[in-house]
């Protein structure tokens, strides 16, 4: 069989697996430049709001990107990206393994197993991250009110259970590879009314198996009692909320530590407290980011990034969310920066998570140093830079004398 045909083959069977809904997984990988960032392409269907649709998730160096296409968009990416970017090809259908490699010769070979483990499609976003946390006889989803008496997840509540679910897939990964194994404790800095709080301590207790203990820190003394109760009611009883703030509570030994929509510079505050207890993994999902914004001051070439007034306060989030990042590379994280959830959901979908590594890419100094030049290039040059961006800057100060 010659290799047109054998690429012709290759599509022509996606296109019927997708068609009949029978895909279950498709992969790219083999970048044909080596230089690019883009490392592999996961492509699954899903189920969503607007109907039947292929996601896929853009593996990067340091990032994913997830985006929804529909099928026949999404099938002319495929090809596109197989023709530019990708060598290979590898397609799990219901009853079907297909391989699709294209040679350095450009010769394109072709491959079929036929499965006898049945495969199941995924279809919904939320099939696999369900299995993570289970509603079945679940007390705390049904005492937040994400579940009903029967364990159904209540209409107004999807959004919130897939952002759960989101959550611990994302982090699921980093939790199996902590070299703690027997017994831990998190620290959830501004853990407001606990929906991740009690999520994460769930899937390590009982999924991981691993004795653990938490605190969730929350300013509001009225979500710390609700809390404290569902926490009772549920049997959690390594599981404690406790009222003060994130910058002075004290806390014990901290092996991960979270921080998800704290407001403001709460998450400096959260990141600063992470890395000086020398927590193993730090996971923030920012919130808003008013601090830099205010100080934002071009006056240089790129002063039309700053010009509209959106496009300003996007910018800001941007460079606060690099700076919080490389503020964790420079004091030792392994960072990776990933979209937490679909920006359909909310536009706060950053998650930035450090994880603690004795092996540096880069001097901390150097670091620092390119920080400081990114400061220089969108703040004002001439005022001291520790009070050009306050916050965050104030705190790198804080850390580098740590
Ligand atoms: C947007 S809510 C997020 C709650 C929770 N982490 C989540 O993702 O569902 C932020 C919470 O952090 C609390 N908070 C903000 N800044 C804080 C601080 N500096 N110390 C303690 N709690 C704080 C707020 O009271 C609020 O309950």
């Amino acid at each position: 069989m010659n290799s047109t045909t054998n690429t012709q083959l290759f599509f022509e069977k996606l296109k019927s697996f997708v068609d009949n809904k029978e895909l279950v997984k498709l992969q790219l990988t083999g970048k044909r430049n080596q230089l690019s960032d883009l490392k592999k392409i996961i492509i699954t269907a899903v189920e969503i709001k607007k109907g039947y649709c292929l996601n896929f998730v853009y593996r990067y160096n340091t990032m994913d990107i997830t985006k929804n296409f529909d099928t026949q968009e999404g099938l002319d990416i495929i090809a596109k990206a197989m023709e530019n970017d990708f060598y290979n090809a590898e397609m799990f259908a219901k009853n079907e393994h297909v391989s699709l490699i294209i040679l350095p010769n450009g010769k394109a070979q072709i491959k079929t197993i036929q499965q006898t483990l049945q495969a199941q499609p995924t279809l919904t976003h939320d099939r696999v991250k369900e299995r993570l946390i289970d509603t079945y006889n679940n007390i705390y989803l049904c005492e937040l009110e994400i579940t009903n008496a029967n364990g159904e997840i209540r209409r107004e509540m999807g959004d919130k259970f897939k952002q759960i679910n989101k959550y611990i897939e994302l982090l699921a990964p980093y939790l199996t590879e902590l070299s703690v194994k027997e017994s831990l404790h998190f620290a959830d800095m501004g853990s407001g009314k606990g929906y991740l709080t009690f999520a994460l301590y769930d899937y390590l207790s009982n999924n991981l198996k691993i004795k653990t203990n938490a605190t969730g820190v929350e300013y509001r003394e009225d979500l710390v009692n609700i809390c404290n109760s569902i926490a009772h009611k549920a049997h959690f009883e390594g599981l404690k909320f406790i009222k003060g703030s994130i910058e002075k509570t004290e806390l014990e030994h901290v092996d991960i530590l979270i921080a998800l929509h704290a407001c403001d510079t709460a998450t400096d505050d959260a990141i600063f407290r992470g890395i000086k207890s020398n927590a193993e993994l730090i996971v923030c999902a920012p919130c808003c980011h008013k601090q830099i914004s205010k100080a934002l001051n071009v006056t240089n070439e790129l002063s039309n990034v700053t010009k509209f007034g959106i496009l300003k306060e996007r910018q800001a989030e941007i460079i606060t969310d690099i700076i919080r990042a490389m503020i964790l590379q420079a004091f030792g994280y392994k960072t990776n920066v990933l979209e937490f959830i679909s920006l359909d959901h909310t536009p706060k979908n950053v998650m930035i998570v450090g994880k603690k590594t004795h092996k540096l890419k880069k001097d901390k100094q150097q670091i620092l140093n390119d920080i400081k030049a990114i400061k220089q290039l969108f703040g004002n040059p001439s005022a001291n830079l520790s009070f050009s961006f306050s916050h965050p800057i104030k705190k790198e100060c804080r850390l580098s004398l740590v």
